[in-house]
């Protein structure tokens, strides 16, 4: 199937479709319909069980605007940019990366330095997809991603919506820390959207400018806490290391987690969630053909991240990244302390009080003050700090620190140094982080691309989406026959005893019963019940991908019905 295929199926059954398309519609935001937005719920529910109860996580829900320090701290302001470049007859802008992937076979250009991207456009003659116009010689520019906007009224609070779900967990992390006790490791959950001003959406709701990211942020510490991994440790994994990638001929690596974490190819932290993932994108109906986790490559990796894997699947002949899991090392966290008035350290209790040797000092400031005026305090400050740090510093006659430029040696002696034991009841650690960070709308197109089957029936094709029964929007069709002989009724008060039980259900007795399957085929409901008048107790039971068809006691369908969800 085709993109504009699946565009197409998506706006006719109710999946997605652009919005506002009233006034023209708006590039890079799409609205879920009735099947797209309970297709949405169920798949955003189904991660929540799987990466949030069963790890025994907990979620919060954060403001989508942030003030500007926040995205000071995180590096969003300064690197969070894609590369345009615009088109100097028709104004169109362009992502200079993309224009050189899409037509030349270098692939991840991302990663690629701007004046060398400068340089690939002018040697391949790339032009304006727009117009045709070259875009040799054209500048290219870094473009910040982040969508501006004021915090009240006039321009001295600036704000942004959140590129990503995750920093709304970090600047909170002095108040999560604190309701977890300070106890390590700790995960927190957050969906949501999420917001990127893109240079050029595309792919539908592949690339969006507005779309719904399921983070986790697990908290450890690096030193002591390991994952489970017995729990994932068989789960197979194709993947596409890095060194693989720079290969001519490079090739997947197929490894179980166990066997991937004991030859060093990926961090053990990753690697739990590697497997968590697949296990998640399997019962959610991903393909597992057109599917593997790709490591970054070191210049494409994120500013924040120290390691990356990306679960990618293949849609339409191309690999698209739905989540990255990334290895964030203790880098939001420090910013973050390091930005803010507050402590991002979690305080690490000791099992027993540790006897330590701490250097002090307790410089003379009757000898400093008059020499170094208003700069002594500063002085003893920098000393302090020299001590902890560096006590050889204190070995010789003399000690130097710096302050505002200027050296100042000191007498030793002068200085109170000494080195004394002390007990300890812990220590304060920065927790380093692990991120699975999904793309649920990505996931969506997956889902229903790979979902995406044909067939013959009596000599028609039939087109109908296979999707699993516990992510299908719709769980069941419920038909009369005819619509009348009170098979209508019986078959609404089917319909209503059904929805009763909590499943989804839709009643249709619109057109031929061969063209109501056909619907609900298309809209890939898994189960039919239609009502005849065989008997006045009985219906039959149609499973969408075989097309058979089982008559069953109409009391049984609740408990009936209830087995399938479950598979
Ligand atoms: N917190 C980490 C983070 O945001 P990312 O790789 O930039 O990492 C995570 O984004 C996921 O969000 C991606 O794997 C992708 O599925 C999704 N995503 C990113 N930009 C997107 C866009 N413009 N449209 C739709 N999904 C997007």
């Amino acid at each position: 199937m085709t993109r504009n295929d699946l565009v197409e199926l998506a706006k006719r059954r109710g999946y997605f479709f652009q919005s506002a398309g009233a006034y023209g519609g708006v590039s890079g935001f799409y609205t879920y319909g009735p099947q797209g937005a309970t297709l949405k719920q169920n798949v955003e529910n189904s991660w929540r069980e799987r990466f949030q109860v069963r790890e025994g996580h907990r979620e919060i829900d954060a403001p989508t605007v942030m003030p500007e320090p926040v995205f000071e701290a995180s590096g969003h302001l300064d690197t969070f940019d894609d590369m345009l470049v615009e088109c100097p007859e028709c104004g169109e802008s362009h992502r200079a990366d993309h224009l050189i992937e899409d037509n030349t076979d270098i692939e991840e250009a991302e990663s690629i330095a701007i004046s060398e991207v400068e340089d690939l456009i002018s040697e391949h003659d790339l032009q304006c997809p727009n117009c045709g116009t070259e875009l040799g010689g054209v500048p290219v520019e870094d473009f910040n991603l982040m969508f501006e906007t004021n915090i009240g009224p006039g321009s001295s609070s600036p704000g942004y919506l959140r590129p990503e779900t995750a920093q709304g967990i970090f600047v909170e992390f002095p108040q999560l820390a604190e309701y977890a006790r300070n106890q390590l490791p700790f995960g927190i959950t957050q969906i949501g959207k999420a917001y990127r001003n893109e240079i050029s959406p595309r792919k539908s709701i592949v690339r969006v400018r507005e779309f719904t990211q399921a983070e986790l942020e697990h908290f450890i510490d690096p030193t002591e806490d390991e994952p489970q991994l017995d729990r994932v440790a068989d789960v197979e994994l194709k993947l596409y290391p890095a060194e693989e990638q720079e290969k001519e001929d490079g090739e997947y690596v197929y490894k179980t987690v166990e066997e991937a974490v004991e030859e060093g190819l990926v961090h053990e932290w990753v690697a739990y969630y590697l497997g968590v993932g697949k296990q998640w994108y399997e019962s959610i109906g991903v393909d597992m053909d057109r599917f593997r986790f790709r490591q970054h490559l070191s210049g494409e990796l994120a500013h924040y991240a120290a390691d990356c894997w990306d679960a990618e699947s293949e849609v339409d002949g191309d690999w698209i990244e739905i989540t990255g899991f990334a290895y964030r090392s203790d880098y939001d966290l420090s910013k973050h302390d390091e930005y803010s008035d507050d402590d991002f350290t979690v305080f690490k209790q000791y099992d027993e009080p540790k006897v330590v040797e701490r250097a002090t000092v307790d410089p003379d400031m009757s000898y400093l003050g008059p020499e170094f005026g208003g700069a002594a305090g500063d002085v003893a400050t920098e000393l302090e700090l020299l001590a902890e740090r560096d006590r050889t510093a204190f070995d010789g006659e003399t000690v130097t620190v710096e302050v505002e430029g200027d050296e100042h040696e000191i007498p030793v002696e002068k200085t109170g140094f000494a080195v004394e034991e002390v007990k300890e009841t812990g220590e304060h650690i920065m927790p380093h982080v692990v991120e699975p960070s999904i793309g649920i709308d990505r996931v969506i197109y997956t889902v229903l691309d790979h979902a995406y089957e044909e067939d013959e029936i009596e000599g028609e094709t039939r087109s109908y989406l296979s999707l699993e029964p516990d992510v299908a929007p719709t769980f069941v069709g419920v038909f009369p026959l005819v619509d009348k002989e009170g098979m209508d009724d019986r078959a609404r008060d089917i319909a209503d005893d059904l929805r009763a039980e909590g499943f989804d259900v839709t009643y249709d007795d619109s057109g031929s019963i061969g063209r109501r399957y056909r619907r609900q085929d298309e809209v890939g409901t898994p189960f039919c019940i239609t009502v005849d008048d065989e008997t006045a107790d009985t219906v039959t039971l149609r499973e969408r991908d075989s097309t058979e068809q089982v008559r069953v006691e109409t009391e049984d369908l609740p408990d009936l019905l209830a087995d399938l969800r479950e598979g």
